[in-house]
């Protein structure tokens, strides 16, 4: 690459948008990184430069103050695209506290694409997830199976977002936008310098499964054994954060050389396979030679059964491909569980 070019990442400290920054940087990207560490640490930033040498800038700024975003572009003059990652992700908070989820996921996404019209800059990733699908009638899911209505705050932010960018788009503005739906993303970066910081009580499985391996937590409480599915337990789609954080650098690169078919493109970013939580259990057991008590407890309310992604279209178009094998991913939550608690 000639010369250099800059990509804001929004939520760039957060656990996707760090993994996504330091792949970003070896690609030979510049990053500018805005996050309100509502959900992060600016230590992260330490972690970042432990691993490729260098530090992204970083400011910390609120994404629901209108004029906010609108400055880094007028001090950052060269960035060329965005991955907005930014956004409150818990699923049961959101159930609770929905005004803080429609207010942080979908005023800080106005002003980030107002901001990005003024400025004329029109290449956009957005994070979105599977929960757009809900409980696919087909599975494996493809990005063309319907929509469902959202069964929680959070998961309506994602559709809502993914719905205000379809109509910007619709409206001829000059936007480009790859919309990235998530499976489950787990694991920790190889060196362990990055990964998962959850706040308190983790409500996302690996990290739960870490910390009782880890002795914080007493036992995993497994939602469900009464599914329908081979050993009654729910399954899902896990993949690595760094798979997940290549796909990202590949939409961009997509973005900024025109590659695009069409101004707004949609992909599946997932393994492909599914497994269980009971199998999620045993291949952690597996993988890393450590033992954890477990219980079966009642399905968690708001769960669907069970889903995993069709990454054709991601694999054939992007030229992307999940690669890092389940046993690896679970040894690195391990292998960072056990650095940031000093064991
Ligand atoms: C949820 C959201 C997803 C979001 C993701 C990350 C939905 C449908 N899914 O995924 O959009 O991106 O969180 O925040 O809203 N489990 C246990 N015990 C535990 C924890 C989890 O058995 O202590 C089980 C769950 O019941 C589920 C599986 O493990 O079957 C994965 O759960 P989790 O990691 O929370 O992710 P999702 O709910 O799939």
């Amino acid at each position: 690459m000639a010369q250099k070019q800059t990509i804001l990442v929004t939520g760039g400290t957060g656990y996707i948008g760090s993994h996504t920054t330091v792949e970003l940087i070896e690609k030979g990207y510049n990053v500018v990184i805005i996050d309100n560490l509502s959900n992060s640490d600016k230590t992260v930033l330490d972690g970042i430069k432990k691993i490729i040498g260098t530090k992204p800038d970083f400011y910390q700024i609120d994404m629901c103050e209108p004029d906010a975003v609108k400055k880094i572009f007028e001090k950052h003059k060269d960035i060329k695209a965005v991955i907005h990652f930014a956004a409150s992700k818990a699923v049961g908070e959101s159930v609770e506290k929905p005004l803080k989820y429609y207010e942080n996921n979908l005023i800080s996404l106005i002003y980030l694409l107002k901001a990005m019209s003024e400025c004329s800059i029109n290449q956009l990733v957005f994070s979105s997830s599977c929960t757009v699908y809900g409980q696919p009638e087909e599975l494996p899911v493809t990005e063309n199976a319907p929509i469902q209505t959202a069964n929680s705050p959070y998961g309506n932010t994602k559709q809502i977002a993914e719905e205000i960018i379809k109509d910007i788009i619709v409206s001829k503005a000059e936007l480009n936008a790859v919309l990235l739906r998530y499976f489950n993303p787990i694991g920790a970066h190889p060196t362990a310098h990055i990964g998962e910081l959850p706040n308190g009580v983790p409500n996302n499985l690996i990290p739960f499964i870490t910390q009782t391996a880890a002795g914080i937590r007493k036992e995993l409480k497994i939602f469900g054994d009464d599914y329908e599915t081979p050993d009654g337990t729910a399954i899902r789609d896990y993949i690595n954060v760094v798979d997940l954080a290549k796909a990202h650098v590949i939409a961009i690169e997509r973005l900024l050389t025109s590659k695009n078919d069409r101004p707004l493109e949609i992909f599946n970013l997932g393994t492909g396979k599914g497994n269980s939580v009971l199998e999620m259990v045993k291949t952690f057991e597996r993988a890393t030679g450590i033992s954890f008590p477990y219980t079966i407890v009642d399905r968690r309310e708001g769960d669907i059964e069970q889903v995993w992604a069709d990454t054709t279209y991601a694999n054939e178009v992007l030229g992307w491909k999940a690669e890092i094998p389940l046993e690896e991913t679970l040894i690195s939550a391990w292998t960072w569980e056990k650095k940031i608690r000093n064991l």
